[in-house]
């Protein structure tokens, strides 16, 4: 069947083919969008008169609208009507068979960052949900902080950091993840990237060689390892986690970089023999481990699975961040450092930019000394359990057949993929608008492929994003087509 309709003067051709009249005009849409044929910006009729011209349903009209609204091919406004959506159209002409559709220009990768052009969802990991920052908490600590403050707090101090934020920091992370720390080892750095830049600086100056890594991992971490000029050789990934038991056969490795308490993406916890082995490694060898503890607050089904450092404080470097639990642009983090190399941290800190301000130090040792980053984290763990019993149960009645782990824990899921089929679905979800990774993106370039699947971040999308971007993902999942029908 084809239908010719008109549009302020434009004529345009929809060929809706089959005989599911909203999913066939649905795809008309797309495909006039795809091809240029229907331009970014340009006015679509009122369903009723399209219905009209159609001879169908005004409502099945206005649900096509609302689905592609939700996919980002259109946009939808009070007063003026529904319009192609200013990323859907593409560059180049696209064939005119509907599927499979070429990707939009990707995503900004690992970022979770809004810019022009940008995917109408966002399900990236990597970003809390930023609304939830807690502003007048924070600002009231900020004040308490600042009237409190002694004169030689606006100096510039301790290069390891304010005591006042490094004792508050030692209480909690002893009270909360187990973690022997005593606030002379604690060095505040501006983000987890900041500390393992000056660790992988001052390794490199000992004459270690290399820094063993995961087999999956932030593509960042191990690239500022190696700009330290140290190498990064990979630990491989069985089903019970990253196999530590590699580590005795590496030459010259110094330390390995760990995401022992929630492996970063891939989820599981690593299991208490390897916890055991690896230490075991890094007295016998004289090495470090690394302990990369970046969401250990958000924890659900399970008893929180302690610090790595707390089985061993000389050998286990332990990373925290505020960067899941609060913000990422506070750019707060702390290192609980073994003896000998908390000095050596505090004077390659103290030879280069200090970062981190001192107000900002001062008021977060009053959030955590108040109570307040507890009550904040409760409240967030209760909400992102929420948004990750929604995502389980969306995956579930869309596509009962594709498995979704690392849901202990953390931010984000991983839902498993048909083998040969990332890329595909990634294209697909692209042109959804929606943003989103595939695991891949994560394994360390030495490691071969075995895996695909989608790293889903829950925890980023406003309450008001959250169902359509649910709904763009199960949309590309297998048999999760949404939009037939
Ligand atoms: C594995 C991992 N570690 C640490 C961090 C925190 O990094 P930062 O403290 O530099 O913001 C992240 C953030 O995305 C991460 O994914």
């Amino acid at each position: 069947m084809a239908n010719e309709w008109s549009t302020f003067g434009a004529d345009l051709h929809l060929e809706l083919r089959g005989t599911r009249l909203r999913a066939g005009l649905m795809d008309a849409l797309r495909e006039a969008v795809r091809s240029g044929r229907l331009e970014a910006g340009t006015r679509l009729p009122s369903s009723r008169s399209l219905a009209a011209d159609l001879g169908m349903a005004r409502n099945t009209v206005a649900d096509a609208y609302a689905e592609l609204v939700a996919e980002g091919w259109l946009t939808a406004r009070q007063g003026s009507g529904t319009r192609v959506a200013r990323r859907a159209a593409p560059r180049t002409p696209a064939l005119s068979t509907p599927s499979p559709p070429s990707p939009p220009s990707p995503p900004p990768a690992g970022t979770g960052r809004a810019r022009p052009g940008a995917p109408v969802h966002n399900l990236q990991s990597g970003t809390p949900d930023l609304a939830s920052f807690p502003r007048a908490e924070w600002l009231k600590a900020y004040r308490r902080a600042l009237t409190d403050a002694p004169h030689e707090a606006f100096g510039y101090g301790d290069p390891r950091g304010r005591p006042e934020l490094r004792t508050a920091l030692a209480e909690y992370l002893a009270r909360a993840r187990g973690v022997h720390a005593r606030p002379e080892r604690i060095v505040i750095c501006a983000g987890f990237v900041h500390g393992l830049t000056l660790i992988g600086e001052v390794l490199r100056a000992r004459g270690v060689r290399d820094v063993a890594v995961e087999s999956y991992g932030l593509w960042l971490h191990d690239g500022l390892l190696r700009r330290a000029g140290l190498g990064t050789p990979a630990l491989s990934f069985d089903e019970r986690g990253t196999r530590t038991d590699e580590l005795s056969g590496l030459d010259g490795c110094g330390a390995v970089l760990m995401t022992a308490a929630h492996q970063y993406p891939l989820g599981g916890a690593l299991p208490p023999d390897r916890r055991a082995a690896v230490v075991d490694w890094a007295r016998a060898s004289g090495g470090f481990v690394l302990e990369d503890d970046y969401d250990g607050e958000f924890r659900y089904d399970r008893q929180p699975v302690g610090a790595l450092q707390g089985l061993d404080p000389e050998r286990v470097v332990y990373f925290g961040t505020a960067s899941k639990s609060l913000a990422p642009g506070l750019r707060l983090a702390w290192m609980v450092l073994p003896q000998g190399l908390a000095e050596e941290v505090a004077a390659a800190k103290g030879a280069a930019d200090w970062s981190s301000s001192a107000p900002d130090q001062l008021a977060f040792a009053e959030f955590l000394r108040s109570g307040a980053y507890d009550r904040h984290v409760r409240a967030m763990r209760l909400r992102y359990r929420r948004r990750r019993d929604q995502l389980v149960a969306a995956v579930a009645e869309h596509s009962p057949e594709t498995r979704v782990s690392g849901i202990a824990a953390g931010l984000h899921a991983v839902l498993a993929l048909p083998p040969g089929t990332e890329q595909a679905t990634l294209r697909a979800a692209a042109w959804r608008g929606l943003a989103v990774q595939g695991v891949n993106r994560f394994r360390r370039p030495a490691v071969p492929p075995t895996l695909d699947g989608l790293v889903v971040g829950y925890a980023t999308p406003p309450d008001s994003g959250w169902q359509g971007a649910l709904q763009a993902l199960c949309g590309v999942l297998p048999q999760g087509d949404l939009t037939t029908g």
